[in-house]
């Protein structure tokens, strides 16, 4: 494939994928956005492997080959609720291919030889000076490109492990193996901080001597250890910002390898994603009421002391049956469902009980919060699955002032997001994160299996409340039973 051919399909790839952006951007549109950002990458991926710089074509395949059956097993055997882990590690191997590409582009800049031109002869005085002229502004031409060449190298370095061990971390603490309550190393700032200058001076003494690979095999160990760390200090309820926040990286550290491959269809891709990224990183932090360079910033300025996950008083239990009597008498019921909706997978008898209320003339709705479950939109997903009507489905914002004229609220499977700690109790670490105010309702139900913390590992005041009663056990069997008892 010629040179301008490959150009050609790379500005076609790169206007599927702003277009597959804005698909992606609303509900009636998504399906196309998906399909223009599949065909662009197929573009992409043709025009790479079959343009005039690429080698080793039959290896690129069988790699492609075995990474695609590993990928389409893992695609169709992910649970909706794993999600958010996949791909968290899907940013992890953006972050460690751009460690390998600047490993690989190290010392790759060959520097160029000037050549004397051809056909002339440089016999005379003043035709040797032009042509030592010429190779001073050649020399000093190698020698700018070559220390940006060395610039993209380190700096891809740098982003690339920051992401990789930052998503490793994410991953880690998304399936529970790390614990999701931030971790309060003493000095933290400091530390950060300090990884940031060492590695600042490290780049000016790597650019100095650029064939010395100590500066750059260092600064990686710290790059490595300063990602784990900047997560790792990030508290389990602003999980949802990290993760965007690493794929904002995960597109800049493939747009870093662009600049080293000299590839401006990389550089295009991952400055899209790394933008859209950080876009959705400060829509969610709106959204918590978080700020952003706190966040970025490995939770800086969240010194809040964890709240003791301790029982804070008497619960009170109640039985499927007294529910189903409690939703024939009432008049007006909010569900606001969470993650442990999705993983009971209620959602099909909740969409029935539903069905069954409004018959009855009860008005049902459905209260959800922006990170409700464990990734954006979750809970509007598995309603619209279970073809629960969208004109019952309300944002928080919609619904939130409607609690105190409810006369029963069912809490299925959610924690934090109606965790009335968020707004009574400065010190925990979800303080100031808006919630949905159930609690303001006659009648609160919580279904869950134990007095169990949710996913940000503080307790709930909400289930010691004087109008709130636990219906224990798994959710799809408590209103499969309550679903029984109504009819
Ligand atoms: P969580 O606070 O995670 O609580 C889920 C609750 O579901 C738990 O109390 C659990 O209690 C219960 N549960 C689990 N399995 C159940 C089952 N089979 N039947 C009944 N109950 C079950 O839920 P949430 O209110 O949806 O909050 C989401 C949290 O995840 C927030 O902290 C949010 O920041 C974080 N997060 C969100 C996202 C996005 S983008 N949405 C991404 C990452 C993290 P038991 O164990 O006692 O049953």
């Amino acid at each position: 494939m010629s040179e301008g051919l490959v150009q050609a399909a790379y500005i076609v790839a790169a206007l599927l994928f702003i277009m597959s952006l804005a698909g992606l951007s609303k509900h009636e549109t998504a399906k196309a956005g998906c399909w223009y950002g599949i065909v662009g990458m197929t573009i992409a991926l043709i025009a790479t492997i079959f343009g005039p710089h690429s080698e080793g074509t039959f290896w690129i395949i069988i790699a492609m080959i075995i990474g695609a059956v590993i990928g389409i097993h893992r695609a169709l055997k992910v649970e909706m609720t794993e999600m958010p882990e996949l791909v968290a590690i899907l940013h992890s191997f953006v972050g460690l291919a751009a460690v390998l590409v600047g490993f690989n582009s190290f010392g790759l800049h060959a520097d160029a030889v000037f050549v004397v031109p051809d056909g002339v002869e440089y016999v005379t005085e003043s035709a040797q000076a032009l042509l030592a002229q010429q190779k001073a502004a050649f020399d000093a031409e190698q020698a700018v490109l070559a220390n940006i060449h060395n610039v993209e190298v380190f700096l891809g370095i740098f982003i690339g492990a920051v992401t990789f061990t930052g998503s490793v971390v994410a991953f880690g603490k998304l399936r529970g193996i790390i614990n999701s309550k931030a971790l309060m190393l003493p000095h933290r700032h400091k530390l950060n901080l300090a990884a940031l200058v060492v590695s600042a001076l490290l780049m000016v003494a790597f650019l100095q001597a650029p064939h010395n690979i100590f500066p750059l095999l260092l600064m990686t160990a710290i790059a490595l250890a300063f990602g784990w760390h900047l997560v790792a200090s990030i508290g389990g309820a602003d999980m949802p910002v990290v993760v965007s926040m690493l794929n904002s990286y995960s597109g800049w550290a493939a747009a870093a390898a662009g600049f080293m491959l000299n590839n401006d269809l990389l550089i295009v891709t991952g400055a899209l994603v790394g933008s859209s990224g950080a876009i959705l990183s400060y829509i969610m932090c709106k959204a918590m009421n978080r700020s952003f360079v706190s966040v970025i910033a490995g939770g800086f300025g969240n010194d809040t002391v964890a709240s003791s996950d301790d029982e804070q008083g008497e619960h009170r239990e109640t039985t499927a049956e007294e529910v189903a009597e409690l939703l024939k008498n009432a008049s007006s019921v909010i569900i606001t469902p969470g993650y442990g909706m999705a993983v009971a997978q209620a959602q099909y008898p909740v969409a029935e009980m539903t069905q069954k209320l409004r018959d009855r003339g009860v008005n049902v709705r459905f209260g959800i919060h922006p990170v409700a479950g464990r990734l954006p939109g979750h809970m509007n997903v598995l309603l619209a699955e279970a073809k629960v009507p969208y004109d019952v489905v309300l944002e928080m914002d919609e619904i939130n002032d409607d609690f105190a004229d409810t006369d029963v609220v069912l809490v299925i499977g959610a924690n934090d997001t109606v965790n009335p700690a968020a707004m009574d109790d400065p010190n925990s670490p979800i303080a100031g994160m808006p919630v949905l105010e159930v609690w303001k309702a006659a009648n609160v139900i919580v279904f869950k299996r134990s007095m169990a913390v949710g996913y940000a590992g503080v307790q709930n005041p909400l289930f010691f409340k004087e109008n709130t009663q636990m219906l224990f056990g798994d959710a799809k069997e408590r209103v499969d039973d309550i679903l029984k008892a109504l009819s």
